[in-house]
């Protein structure tokens, strides 16, 4: 043995011993379990128990509250009614979204700070690799991501009934009259994985649900806050829907997920190149 392997042991000794005391630490305090996938700042809220299925989660702390704001003014800015009309869901609610490619030539045009849309694509993408790591799953890609808004319209009352979102699954086609799921080619099969970030609180209602096969009752309701993640598989297993949103708007970033490559959202290259060349005349400036 020469002097450095000498040396390096003695290095090594003090530190084994003081990753161990560490752990035994950790293990003293109660902790909450890691199921699969830890990340800085991420807190798990409510496991699948909790949440009365076996693919589903809630966690918080994924967003910070300034990346909230950010996504915030990007949807106050960019969020535009849907092709169908501004009451897509709810006679009582305006729903409004954005997309990651629209978000990056809102940005072309200085209509929105680069950074903001450059965040929709990496918070958009933290939350994918949580979903990936949480459920252990070998591959996952995004296949569609919007920032939505449901804002209640000036004749929404506190009775109202409807739902923001009716419940729904989604990778099938509900059908109310047998209660069966089929898969409806091509636009749902390829979703395996859904995750909802919720980005603010403080409106009325609002609340997203999973709800029981059949009666439609909630089985698990989650209040949304800024930085919130739900997490859950896109099949009939997890039925959900959204309360109506009674005042205010919420906004959240819709993600849905496969894990099939081929359905991965090319719009997310496009809008990460355009990024990317907006940032280019800057770099050039400063190297005349
Ligand atoms: C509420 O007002 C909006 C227009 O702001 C209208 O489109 C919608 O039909 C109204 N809803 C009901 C239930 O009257
Ligand atoms: C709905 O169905 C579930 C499961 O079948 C049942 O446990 C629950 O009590 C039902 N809820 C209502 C409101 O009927």
């Amino acid at each position: 043995m020469d002097v450095m392997n000498v040396f390096l042991l003695f290095l090594l000794v003090p530190l084994r011993v003081r990753l161990v005391s560490a752990n035994a630490k950790a293990a003293a305090t109660p902790k909450l379990p890691v199921y699969g996938y830890d990340m800085v700042d991420v807190t798990l809220t409510a496991n699948p128990g909790d949440l009365k299925g076996e693919k589903r989660v809630l966690v918080d702390g994924l967003a910070t509250q300034g990346e909230c704001d950010m996504m915030l003014d990007l949807a106050q800015v960019g969020a535009k009614p849907d092709i169908e009309g501004s009451h897509w869901y709810s006679e009582y609610e305006i729903f409004e979204g954005l997309e990651v490619l629209q978000a990056a030539q809102l940005a072309q045009q200085g209509a929105v700070p680069i950074d903001s849309a450059e965040k929709l694509l990496t918070l958009s993408d933290k939350a994918r690799r949580f979903v990936l790591g949480y459920f252990g799953l070998p591959e996952l890609y995004l296949t569609y991501t919007h920032l939505v808004c449901r804002t209640a319209d000036a004749n929404s009352t506190d009775d109202r009934t409807d739902l923001s979102h009716p419940v729904h699954a989604d990778n099938c086609q509900l059908d109310l009259s047998d209660f069966s799921c089929p898969q409806v080619h091509p636009l749902y099969t390829p979703r395996h994985y859904s995750a909802v970030l919720f980005l603010n609180d403080g409106f009325k209602g609002g609340e997203f649900f999973f709800a029981h096969n059949k009666n439609f009752s909630a089985q698990s309701r989650v209040k949304p806050k800024c930085g919130r993640l739900v997490g859950f598989s896109s099949g009939e297993e997890n039925l959900h829907g959204v309360q109506a949103v009674l005042s205010g708007r919420r906004c959240v970033i819709a993600m849905w997920y496969t894990m099939d490559r081929r359905y991965r959202e090319e719009s997310r290259q496009e809008a990460r190149k355009l990024l990317q060349s907006l940032q280019k005349p800057l770099e050039t400036k400063s190297e005349l």
